[in-house]
């Protein structure tokens, strides 16, 4: 199945209520307080969130920042029954074509590896705090 037909994608406001329940996919040990806590770090004017939107379902949200000419991938998140659909890639090719880059970096665990893969990411892997692995990947434009 594809959903990319049915999605409309546009930035998200930062204290709409249907965030929490969707970023929370990509944040570690995700209490309450810490995802309204890394919600509230997109207050600095260089962050952004965008979403792709089912009629009023929010199903996924990708939140970043950026300088001049570099885009960090903060949180990629995707609603469970709405992954493998297509979205996640939509969220991606929207930031591509309305922010400017030369190159964009992220960095995820094995799980969400061959994603960035996908997208044509290369990556590096390095040992996280946890003494876990980590990967850093990078797009150049
Ligand atoms: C990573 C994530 C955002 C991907 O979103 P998505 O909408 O499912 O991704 P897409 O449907 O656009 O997938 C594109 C391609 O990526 C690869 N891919 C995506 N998820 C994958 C998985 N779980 N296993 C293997 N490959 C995967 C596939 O090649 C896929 O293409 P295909 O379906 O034609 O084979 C989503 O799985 C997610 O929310 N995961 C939990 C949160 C997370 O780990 N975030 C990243 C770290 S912050």
């Amino acid at each position: 199945m594809n959903a990319g037909n049915k999605i409309t994608i546009k930035s998200v406001s930062l204290d709409d209520g249907r965030l929490p329940s969707v970023i929370h996919g990509a944040i570690g040990n995700p209490s309450p307080e810490k995802v309204l806590e890394v919600i509230g770090s997109y207050k600095n004017s260089d962050h952004s969130i965008i979403g792709a939107f089912i009629s009023d379902i929010l199903v996924g949200i990708l939140g970043f920042s950026k300088t001049i000419d570099i885009i960090t991938v903060r949180h990629i998140s995707v609603l469970k029954v709405f992954q493998r659909q297509g979205v996640g890639t939509l969220l991606f090719d929207e930031m591509k074509k309305h922010y400017q880059y030369d190159k964009i970096l992220a960095e995820t665990d094995i799980d969400s590896l061959s994603f960035y893969l996908k997208l044509g990411f290369s990556f590096h892997k390095f040992e996280g705090k946890h003494g876990n692995e980590r990967y850093r990947c990078e797009l150049n434009s």
